[in-house]
């Protein structure tokens, strides 16, 4: 296994492009299945993840190209309704070829994903919505087993106890756009990853209407084509250049962003005192004077998302002042907090909430990674340091973003892999 080496102090100059999102991308490969006719998925981010995905789709009878961000999926000889729990326990987002899967064979059988760091991650809300299209459901040795002779469209509420789901909202989807009637989904997740793979399913036919809102349509439809996508700009990505930017006092022009989906990341910047000049589809950031603390609560779309939030504890943790950071859809998504203390922050954990007392500076050190989003905190944080960071387990980052050396290295950051 390999550890990332940062030299800190080094402010970030020069231009960055953001990749496809990996949380839209791989919803959109699922969606694949729906259909025996080619499709062209444009700007696909290299990553693990997508490299998961395609292993899965290639295991249910895909054949699958990948070439320099364009992915072509084609129908293989013979096709499967298994997806075995070698490839979904390595990603919990494999979860979502059960819509499919069911809506294409009317069977299915998938590995019920693990937890992870982050969280028990139960899937009752996916089950709840294709029980209610008339799926049967099994549990048997950590498999679901899904049989409908028929799905019949009907009106489902989708809102759990944190809000609304990602990948619920899309297997759901993707289980009823060739049901018969209309289905309803209240209280949808309203993510553009949602609102992208919804655009997508139109394309191929399908006939959804609300996505991007609390309430989707879907008029099921006889079947589904073939069709060419381009995937949106990784808001995630983009939100974590931002705040390397931000961290080392750099000046960096960020390409390929969708300035709409930033929209509480922007906000709470701004209370912070930082100015984003936005110039079409790119920001540019200029790091300046020493920031004010805020405090941030992470909510479904389009609230804070939890996905930035150990970016910008990352932040918070060298800004003058408190920052009460409260987490509501991972409440146990603190791994970084006593990776970051090592570093010499001050965070105090208090249930939900992280206590973010500001430093002047922190100490480089040996961390180690736990999750994709606590490892890009801990770039952030060996980027900003004195001194050198060595982060281990390095293969929770490369999940998640696509060739992010070369990128931090056109940046002038002083990055380089050492053996474990
Ligand atoms: C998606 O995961 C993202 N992953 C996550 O990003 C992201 O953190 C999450 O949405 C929230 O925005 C992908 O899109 C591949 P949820 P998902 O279902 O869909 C609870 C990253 O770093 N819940 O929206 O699995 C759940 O426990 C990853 O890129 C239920 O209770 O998340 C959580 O508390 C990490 N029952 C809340 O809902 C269910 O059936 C939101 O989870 C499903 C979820």
């Amino acid at each position: 296994m390999d550890k990332l080496i940062i030299q800190g102090g080094i402010r970030l100059k020069g231009e960055v492009k953001v990749s496809g999102a990996k949380n839209s991308v791989l919803p959109i490969l699922a969606a694949t299945l729906l259909t025996d006719e080619t499709c062209l998925i444009k700007d696909v981010p290299h990553l693990r993840d997508t490299n998961s995905m395609l292993k899965i789709l290639r295991s249910l009878g895909k054949i699958v190209e990948f070439d320099k961000g364009r992915v072509i999926v084609a129908a293989g000889k013979k096709s499967s309704y298994i997806a075995d729990y070698k490839l979904v326990s390595t990603m919990r987002a494999s979860f979502c070829v059960l819509g499919p899967l069911l809506s294409r064979f009317k069977q299915a059988k998938v590995s019920l994903p693990g937890g992870c760091v982050i969280g028990v991650r139960p899937v009752d809300l996916h089950l709840k919505g294709i029980k209610a299209l008339g799926a049967d459901i099994q549990i048997d040795s950590g498999y679901i087993l899904a049989k409908a002779a028929k799905l019949k469209g009907t009106h489902i509420y989708l809102g759990g106890a944190f809000g609304s789901s990602v990948l619920a909202t899309d297997n759901v989807m993707m289980s009823a756009v060739l049901a018969q009637g209309k289905t309803v989904i209240e209280s949808a997740a309203c993510e553009p990853e949602v609102e992208d793979l919804a655009n997508f399913l139109n394309k191929m036919g399908a006939k959804i209407t609300g996505q991007g809102s609390p309430t989707i349509e879907i008029e099921g439809v006889k079947s589904l084509r073939g069709a060419t996508h381009s995937v949106i700009p990784d808001r995630i990505e983009a939100a974590t250049w931002i705040i390397a930017a931000l961290i080392t006092n750099g000046d960096v022009l960020i390409k390929n962003v969708n300035y709409r989906h930033l929209g509480a990341l922007i906000d709470k910047l701004g209370e912070a005192g930082v100015k984003i000049s936005q110039k079409g589809d790119s920001l540019h950031i200029k790091g300046h004077k020493r920031l004010k603390a805020v405090n941030i609560t992470t909510l479904p779309y389009p609230g804070f998302p939890t996905d930035m939030q150990a970016q910008m504890m990352a932040l918070m943790s060298v800004t003058d002042g408190i920052s009460v950071i409260t987490e509501k859809i991972y409440p146990d998504r603190f791994m970084h907090v006593a990776e970051l203390n090592r570093m010499g922050a001050h965070i105090q954990r208090e249930g939900p909430h992280a206590i973010v007392e500001g430093i002047k500076r922190l100490s480089g050190a040996p961390v180690m990674a736990s999750d994709l989003r606590a490892s890009a905190c801990l770039v952030l944080a060996g980027l900003a340091a004195s001194g050198k960071t060595a982060i281990s387990r390095i293969y929770h980052l490369e999940r998640g973003y696509e060739n992010i050396e070369s990128k931090l290295k056109d940046l002038g950051a002083k990055v380089w892999r050492e053996k474990e």
